[in-house]
């Protein structure tokens, strides 16, 4: 599998459907529609609540590693959430072999092991069918999205786990790609996916989910109908995010494993997107992780840094004692789970401060991020 690189065109739906909503309401009454519009405009350009978030405001952050947990069993992991329970599941890919399953953690063997994850119940899919993304939905629901198979798999977690039902993602999702001159037609694909809590016109909450392009894909959660796009762009690094991978919603932000696997390159950094208007608010350099890992896994360009899952039903840790890197009473977030593609381990981390960006420099944070993080640059 040798694609050619290709450059993904286009404006972001959002924009289109901006002015459509736009048109609408200038038809139907021009102080509603001023009101409605200057409402749509501040909506859009409200600065994320980072003040009100205990994660870090710096635009580059490091991190610290609070806990390793073996894995019994390593996977392909295409997705990982932590469910409103505090049960942890993963999507698995490749086709045969894809799945999804819960991680259960099993004590130490002894009392110097470390923690191990070890596979619970599990389901597997259909020999014709490849796993990707997972989101954790409300009332113990999962949902798996399938590569290029343009389905979408609803699970129900409780009692047991079991498959609910496959719906189809609607419209262009099913609908083969374009295929340019000479090329193979390629169907569309679906990478990952999040739940992301109290959004979307009803506040019920819309699915943010990713085809490897640098679109943020708002997903009516009900009826898995595209919403809107927006691209995801970071405005320090001048660059659109191309490889949206796996997402997580982590404190609001939507984090996001990057994977420009058709611009032939994969990064250990993870984005921090606020998903209203895809704005790169900052990177979290794991590198030193996936290295830990590249040692030990025979194919470092597919088995990548891919799952994030945020644990939302756990407390707030306490501040940070006087003495450590931040010094004492910093906030710190919940518990943060990575690991990667056939990886060995699971990482519990807390961000950090970054030594290539002291004092938080946005500046030398881009430097860093250009250096290090293999993103596609065009
Ligand atoms: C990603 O989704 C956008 C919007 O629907 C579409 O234009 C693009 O072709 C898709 N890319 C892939 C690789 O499926
Ligand atoms: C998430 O946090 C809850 C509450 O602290 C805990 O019971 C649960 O085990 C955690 N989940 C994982 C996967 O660590």
């Amino acid at each position: 599998m040798a694609p050619k690189a290709r450059k993904l065109r286009g404006q972001g739906r959002g924009s289109r459907a901006t002015e459509a909503g736009a048109r609408v309401w200038l038809a139907g009454g021009a102080i509603a529609a001023a009101v409605a519009l200057v409402a749509c405009v501040r909506r859009r350009s409200a600065a994320p609540p980072l003040a009100a978030s205990p994660l870090r405001a710096d635009y580059l952050s490091g991190f610290e590693l609070e806990e390793t947990l073996t894995r019994e069993e390593a996977a392909f992991t295409q997705g990982l959430c932590i469910d409103d329970s505090g049960a942890l599941w993963e999507s698995v890919g490749h086709y045969g072999r894809s799945a999804v399953r819960q991680l259960v953690r099993a004590p130490p063997s002894s009392g110097a092991a470390p923690a191990a994850l070890r596979v619970g119940a599990s389901v597997p899919l259909a020999d014709e069918l490849f796993g990707e993304g997972l989101a954790c939905l409300p009332d113990g629901q999962l949902l798996q999205l399938t590569w290029r198979e343009g389905l979408g798999l609803q699970y129900a977690t409780r009692p047991a786990l079991a498959l609910a039902r496959a719906r189809a993602l609607r419209g262009e999702f099913r609908s083969p790609a374009p295929a340019g001159a000479g090329a193979p037609a390629r169907p569309r694909e679906m990478w990952g996916v999040a739940f992301l809590p109290s959004a979307g016109a009803d506040g019920g909450g819309v699915l943010v989910a990713s085809n490897g392009s640098s679109l943020l894909l708002h997903l009516h959660a009900r009826s898995l109908r595209l919403l809107r796009a927006v691209r995801v762009v970071d405005a320090a690094l001048g660059l659109a995010i191309e490889g949206l991978n796996e997402l997580e919603v982590v404190e609001g932000e939507v984090w996001a494993n990057v994977y420009p696997m058709w611009q032939r390159t994969h990064s250990a950094c993870v984005a921090r997107i606020w998903p209203d208007d895809g704005r790169v608010l900052g990177w979290v350099d794991l590198t030193a992780l996936a290295r830990t890992e590249r040692a030990a896994v025979t194919d470092a360009y597919n088995n990548v840094l891919n799952g994030i899952a945020y644990n939302h039903t756990a407390p707030e840790p306490p501040p940070r004692a006087a003495g450590g890197a931040d010094g004492g009473g910093a906030r710190r977030h919940r518990p943060l789970l990575v690991t990667g593609k056939n990886w060995g381990a699971a990482y519990r981390i807390q961000l950090a401060p970054h030594a290539a960006a002291q004092a938080g420099s946005t500046a030398a944070g881009a430097a860093h991020v250009r250096r290090v993080c293999g993103l596609y640059a065009g």
